[in-house]
């Protein structure tokens, strides 16, 4: 297994699979996804992407309560590992990769909107909730989460 930057295009067969079952092609591009600041990481296993993240920049929606300034963060999307391997450490892998992206470029806040069924797993990365749940149309329950990836581990 290997993790690696890859293309938007290259994201796009997981995100059908995974995140927009049975939507149209177009549903699986997603806004800024080839701007030049944009960054998608992919886990490879024997020449497939079986695990994608991306990440773009966007300020967060909510200020935390926390001493952050919230306009210098990039917004993850598109976090999911093919259903046969879920739990197997690759979403932490793929996520933990473009955390140290944001490291190396030096911003410090990274933010999702995360579906309520996966605030688990974000809560072992370390991110946390800000804000009321609400709803995404077609996709179901959401919370905005963050972390500051200076602190990490
Ligand atoms: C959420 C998702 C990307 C996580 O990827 P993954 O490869 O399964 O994650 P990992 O194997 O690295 O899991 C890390 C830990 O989080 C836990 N975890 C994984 N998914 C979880 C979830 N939905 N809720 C709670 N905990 C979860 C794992 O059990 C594991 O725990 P451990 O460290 O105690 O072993 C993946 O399950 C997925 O694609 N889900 C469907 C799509 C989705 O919901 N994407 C997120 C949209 S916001």
């Amino acid at each position: 297994m290997q993790i690696r930057p890859i293309t938007a295009a290259e994201t796009r067969p997981l995100r059908g699979l995974v995140l927009r079952p049975g939507q149209p092609p177009e549903s699986l591009v997603y806004p800024g996804d080839d701007a030049p600041d944009s960054f998608h990481a992919g886990a490879e296993i024997d020449g497939e992407i079986v695990g994608i993240a991306s990440i773009f920049p966007e300020p967060m929606p909510l200020a935390p309560d926390a001493d952050i300034n919230p306009a210098n963060a990039f917004r993850l999307r598109g976090m999911a590992t093919r259903p046969d391997l879920q739990g197997s450490g690759l979403g932490s892998g793929v996520l933990l990769y473009c955390i140290e992206h944001l490291r190396d470029i030096g911003t410090p806040i990274l933010w999702c909107n995360a579906r309520t069924s996966a605030i688990g797993f974000y809560q072992r990365l370390g991110f946390e909730t800000v804000g009321d749940e609400f709803d995404i149309a077609g996709i179901g329950p959401h919370y905005v989460m963050w972390t500051d990836v200076r602190q990490t581990n």
